[in-house]
């Protein structure tokens, strides 16, 4: 199991996770984002940011730099930065030697709530996303909510709709209060990292009990068969959207088709349609877009044999893995999620 952190206070966590530790050295990386966070730490691997950069490449040159600083199975990787550098860098120390300990140190809402946790770790290949990677969990996870008070809102959105999906999974009290955040207010750091503690504990308990994704772990793909075919499109164009938008679109039909196929209540579906339509309006896609969505989605990694695959939900709580949609479902839930959206 994990050993997740919550704390604004990093230095002090890293030094009680390393004082007396039996690890030879230490090596951090960071991607030019965050490497200011791993300052004067003195052996730091920089890699590139972005998604291009998330390449078998830059795996490569981790591992270089890690020969160069004459690590060994028993050092110790601190992995910096958001997504990328967690699945990135934790794919590198999972397979330098055979795998050294990490612990990932998340600097976005995203990677905290979402890819920091859980062990899935890799990299794009041939134009797939990770689609090279292993399940390989980082020892320690330390969240905090320090990075993110220069974090630009659209990052603060776009990790934000993990956590409502873990709320959606999990208790319909945690998802009225997410409800009524309110963006352009600063961070109240206290609660947010309360907030996180609730959300990341829903993605831990469910990871422990089916870690390599082989039944239950699916119902945290909750809004992405949908939200993945968004993220898709948008990129196909040369016009991507953030990944939590995408999902918070997703997450919004999905509650529509939730609706539709197991009675969920249509209150809820209005409650987040109302938060989404608010604070995720710009949705690029019209009826024109349909057949493209419907191509992406049968090509989903959680679809099968050309069916539409996903997680639908009774109520909040009671989510139901592999349910087969029709592409008559899809539609009709599109277009009312674009009624919702008023476009
Ligand atoms: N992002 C969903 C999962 O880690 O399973």
């Amino acid at each position: 199991m994990q050993n997740l952190i919550f704390t604004n206070d990093v230095d002090s966590a890293l030094n009680r996770l390393t004082a007396g530790s039996r690890h030879n050295m230490t090596v951090f990386i960071a991607d030019v984002n965050t490497a200011r966070f791993a300052l004067g730490k003195e052996r730091l691997i920089v890699i590139p940011d972005g998604d291009t950069g998330k390449s078998l490449a830059t795996v490569c040159r981790v591992w270089d730099s890690l020969e160069q600083f004459g690590a060994t199975r028993h050092s110790l990787v601190i992995n910096m930065g958001g997504g990328m550098v967690t699945d990135l860098g934790g794919f590198a120390a999972a397979t330098f030697k055979r795998g050294m300990r990490f612990i990932n140190v998340p600097t976005t809402l995203l990677a905290a709530v979402d890819a920091a946790v859980g062990g899935k770790t890799g990299f794009n290949y041939n134009g797939l996303k990770n689609e090279i990677g292993a399940f390989a969990p980082a020892s320690d996870v330390i969240i905090s909510t320090r990075y993110f008070d220069t974090l630009p809102v659209q990052e603060m959105k776009s990790g934000f709709a993990e956590v409502i999906k873990h709320a959606m999974l999990s208790d319909r009290g945690e998802f009225m209060r997410l409800l009524e955040h309110d963006f352009d207010a600063p961070i109240d750091h206290d609660d947010l990292l309360e907030r996180l503690r609730s959300s990341v504990q829903v993605k831990r308990d469910i990871v422990a009990r089916d870690p390599n994704e082989q039944g239950e772990r699916k119902a945290l793909n909750l809004g992405h068969t949908i939200g993945h075919a968004f993220e898709a499109l948008a990129m196909q164009r040369g016009k991507p959207v953030p990944h939590g938008y995408a999902v918070a679109w997703g997450l919004v039909t999905e509650a529509v088709l939730s609706h539709l196929i197991l009675k969920f209540p249509s209150n809820d579906v209005h409650l987040l349609g109302n938060f989404v339509r608010d604070n995720y309006r710009d949705f690029p896609f019209t009826c024109d877009d349909y057949d493209q969505l419907l191509t992406l989605m049968r090509h989903d990694k959680k679809s099968h044999d050309g069916e539409i695959s996903c997680t639908l939900l009774a109520s909040i709580g009671d989510y139901h893995i592999n349910q087969t949609l029709t592409p008559g479902d899809v539609t009709a839930a599109l277009d009312i999620l674009r009624d919702h959206l008023g476009l």
